[in-house]
């Protein structure tokens, strides 16, 4: 299970949709980034929405394999494995995306109540911020910390973990921030500025 979890999260959507509809490389342009956020930058929103529901449903669908085959072994460990192919996918040498989209997949199959509430938490840091990079770190922050809600050590543990790694990956993106010239969203309070 663990080794379909990282082929299905290996797959760089942002990549195969940009090479084979629109004749692109996403990694050649924007913030180089395979992820959705690149894709809505680079390709558009059709290619960002489509890109966005494969790289989540990776997630889900990885981390879903214990119920499919009935085996009692935690679902968001197997999704951690989906998150690691995304970032470091086989299928596009290594190098994949930031770990938001697919981290946000393996959340819908813990659970669907908490996912809603991960978005709204997402969205809204959109809007103050107008910078997706500091709505993905608010948003995993703030769902590590409602984690406790959940009074599942396991749950709060990968939360941690995945929190970490999201703000590793995002090491370019808080330079950016710093120095004033992190890409904004057309959406928002600040980009209405
Ligand atoms: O999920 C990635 C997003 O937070 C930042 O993407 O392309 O602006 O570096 P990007």
């Amino acid at each position: 299970m663990l080794v379909i979890a990282y082929l299905l999260g290996s797959i760089p959507s942002g990549v195969w949709i940009g090479k084979i509809f629109y004749k692109m490389d996403i990694r050649e342009f924007g913030s180089g980034n395979t992820g959705t956020t690149n894709t809505f930058r680079v390709l558009g929103k059709k290619a960002g929405f489509i890109v966005l529901l494969m790289d989540m449903l990776k997630g889900t669908l990885a981390a879903c394999q214990p119920y499919l085959f009935d085996v009692h072994i935690n679902v968001l460990l197997i999704g951690c494995a989906a998150v690691i192919g995304h970032v470091f996918p086989i299928f596009a040498r290594f190098r994949g995306g930031k770990a938001v989209a697919t981290s946000a997949g393996i959340l819908l199959a813990y659970s669907p109540i908490f996912f809603i509430v991960a978005w709204i938490i997402f969205l809204t840091s959109l809007y103050l911020s107008s910078m997706v990079s500091v709505a993905s770190m608010v948003g995993m922050t703030l769902i590590t910390l409602l984690s406790f809600c959940f009074h599942d050590p396991f749950l709060t543990i990968i939360a941690l973990i995945l929190t970490i790694f999201v703000f590793y990956r995002h090491k370019g993106n808080l330079k950016r921030i710093r120095n004033g010239n992190e890409n904004l969203v057309h959406f928002g309070l600040v980009y209405a500025r």
